[in-house]
């Protein structure tokens, strides 16, 4: 790994792995579009808060360490995710720092577009 590179692994509902770089700064929605990674639907609104289909699942201990609590439009945008959980974010406003690497999230088995 070059020093401004992140490395995430997205688990699929079926229990998929697939690992990813990023660049520090990058979203995880940027890492899913960036290395191509065919989620159905994901990251619909490309970024701009009005869908939630780039809903992403974190384990606690990442979660809890997440520089920035979420927005009240987040929040907004969560309620309307497919399998909203207690430590659900959204990728697109997620974005990788040195420490995230390994982080691994778990991609949901499908999408609710809240713009539907
Ligand atoms: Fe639509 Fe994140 S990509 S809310």
């Amino acid at each position: 790994l070059q020093k401004e590179e992140v490395e995430v692994t997205f688990v699929r509902a079926n229990g998929e792995r697939i690992t990813a770089k990023g660049k520090v700064g990058d979203s995880l929605l940027d890492v899913v579009v960036n290395n191509h990674i065919d989620f159905d639907g994901f990251g619909a609104c490309e970024g701009t808060l009005t869908c939630s289909t780039c809903h992403l699942i974190f384990a606690k201990p990442d979660f809890d360490k997440l520089p920035d609590k979420p927005s009240d439009e987040e929040l907004d945008m969560l309620d309307l995710a497919f399998d909203l959980t207690e430590t659900s974010r959204l990728g697109c406003q997620i974005c990788l720092s040195k420490d995230m690497n390994g982080l691994e999230v778990k991609v949901p088995a499908t999408v609710n577009d809240a713009r539907s």
